[in-house]
C-alpha cells in the first residue's frame, strides 16, 4: 500500500501562561511522540477521550498547528521543505470538516456563495466553470440544484453537514480530515453522513482521517483505527482486529462502552473509571498506569513503546502477553 503521510516522532505542546486565576507555568503536552503512516485511499480513525489530543494531532498533520518537533512527510516530501506553491497545493489537497456545520458556514452567504468562495480564492474566475463545479459537488453530496440560492439556516443539521462536505470537496482534495463530523447529529442522520463519506471515498479516491470519541461510529466507517491516550497512540490496527481482539487495557475499557446487538456472542470488558489525567505533568512510566486495573511495578517506572504484536497490530503495554 502506498503511503500518503508518514509522521515521525511528532510532539506538540502549548505553553500555559500565568493568569489572574493561577500563577502556574509550564506546558500542556497535547501530542507526545506520534509515529504513524497513513495510506492512500484508507479511512483511518483516531479515537480517544476528550482532551487526548485527537484534534491537535490532526491539525498538526495538516500544518495548521505548529509542531515542537518531529517530521511530517506528504507524498514522499517533508512538508517543512515545501516551496510556496507546494504549500498552496498542500492546503488545497488537505481539507477539514468540523463537528458543527452551523458555526463553520457563514450565515450571511447563500450556498452558491459559500461553495464558490474557495474557487475564487484559488484563482478560478470563469463563471461557467464555477457554476459547473458547484452543481457537480452538490450532486456528489446528494443535494439538488435548488439548494444554491438558500441560506444555511434553511437546512437541517444533516443537510448542513452535506454542504460543509461539499465545500471541503470543491477543490478536489486528496485528503479529508473529518473532526467529529457526526457527533452533533441524530443517530439516523449520522448513518447517512457516514455512508456518504464511504461512498465519496470510493468515488473520489479520497484518504479520510476520521476523528471520533464514539467507537460505534468508528466501527462502521474505518479501515484502520488509532487509539489515543494522553497524546500518544497506544494501539493501532485494522478495524476488525481492534474490535475482535483488542490488546491494550485502555482499548478494552473503551470497547466496554460500545453497545452490542448480541452480547452473548461478544467478549465483555470492564468499563473505564476516572478521568483523563492532566496533560501538564506526564508520568515517567506508562501514561495509562494510574487508571489501569492490571498495573504492575514496571508500568509505573518504564514507558512502554508502541510495538508490533502481530501482522499490522501495534500496541504499547508491558503486560500484553500476561493479561
Ligand atoms: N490552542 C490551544 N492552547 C492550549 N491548549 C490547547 C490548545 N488546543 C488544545 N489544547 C489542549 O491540548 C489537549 C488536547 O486537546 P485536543 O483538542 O487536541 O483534544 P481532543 O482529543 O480533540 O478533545 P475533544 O474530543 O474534546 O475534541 C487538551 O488538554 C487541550 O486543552
Ligand atoms: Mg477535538
Amino acid at each position: 500500500m502506498e503511503k500518503i503521510f508518514e509522521i515521525k516522532d511528532l510532539y506538540v505542546k502549548f505553553p500555559i501562561g500565568e493568569s489572574f486565576f493561577s500563577n502556574e507555568k509550564g506546558f500542556i503536552h497535547a501530542v507526545n511522540g506520534v509515529n504513524l503512516d497513513i495510506y492512500k485511499n484508507e479511512i483511518l480513525s483516531i479515537v480517544g477521550e476528550s482532551g487526548c489530543g485527537k484534534s491537535t494531532l490532526a491539525r498538526s498533520i495538516l500544518n495548521l498547528e505548529e509542531k515542537n518537533s518531529g517530521t511530517i512527510i506528504f507524498n514522499s516530501k517533508n512538508i517543512d521543505s515545501f516551496s510556496k506553491t507546494e504549500k498552496k497545493d498542500f492546503r488545497k489537497n488537505c481539507q477539514l470538516i468540523f463537528q458543527n456545520p452551523f458555526s463553520s458556514l457563514n450565515p450571511r452567504m447563500n450556498i452558491f456563495e459559500i461553495l464558490k468562495e474557495p474557487l475564487i480564492v484559488n484563482g478560478i474566475k470563469n463563471k461557467n466553470e464555477i457554476k459547473k463545479k458547484v452543481l457537480n459537488v452538490l450532486n456528489l453530496v446528494g443535494l439538488d440544484e435548488s439548494a444554491i440560492s438558500k441560506f444555511p439556516h434553511e437546512f437541517s443539521g444533516g443537510q448542513r453537514q452535506r454542504i460543509a462536505i461539499a465545500r471541503a470537496l470543491i477543490l478536489n482534495p486528496k485528503v479529508i480530515v473529518a473532526d467529529e463530523p457526526v457527533s452533533a447529529l441524530d443517530v439516523s442522520i449520522q448513518a447517512q453522513i457516514i455512508n456518504l463519506l464511504l461512498e465519496l471515498k470510493e468515488k473520489l479516491n479520497l484518504t479520510i482521517i476520521f476523528i471520533s470519541h464514539d467507537l460505534s461510529v468508528v466501527k462502521h466507517i474505518s479501515d484502520r483505527v488509532a487509539v489515543m491516550y494522553l497524546g500518544e497512540i497506544i494501539e493501532l490496527t485494522t478495524k476488525n482486529k481492534l474490535f475482535s481482539d483488542p490488546l491494550h487495557p485502555y482499548t478494552k475499557a473503551l470497547l466496554s462502552a460500545v453497545p452490542q446487538i448480541n452480547p452473548t456472542n461478544h467478549k465483555t470488558y470492564e468499563p473505564l473509571e476516572g478521568e483523563l489525567p492532566s496533560v501538564k505533568n506526564l508520568p515517567n512510566g506508562c501514561f495509562f498506569a494510574s487508571r489501569c486495573k492490571f498495573v504492575q511495578e514496571i508500568c509505573k517506572t518504564k514507558h512502554p513503546n508502541l510495538c508490533e504484536y502481530s501482522d499490522s497490530h501495534k500496541a504499547s503495554c508491558h503486560l500484553i502477553n500476561q493479561i
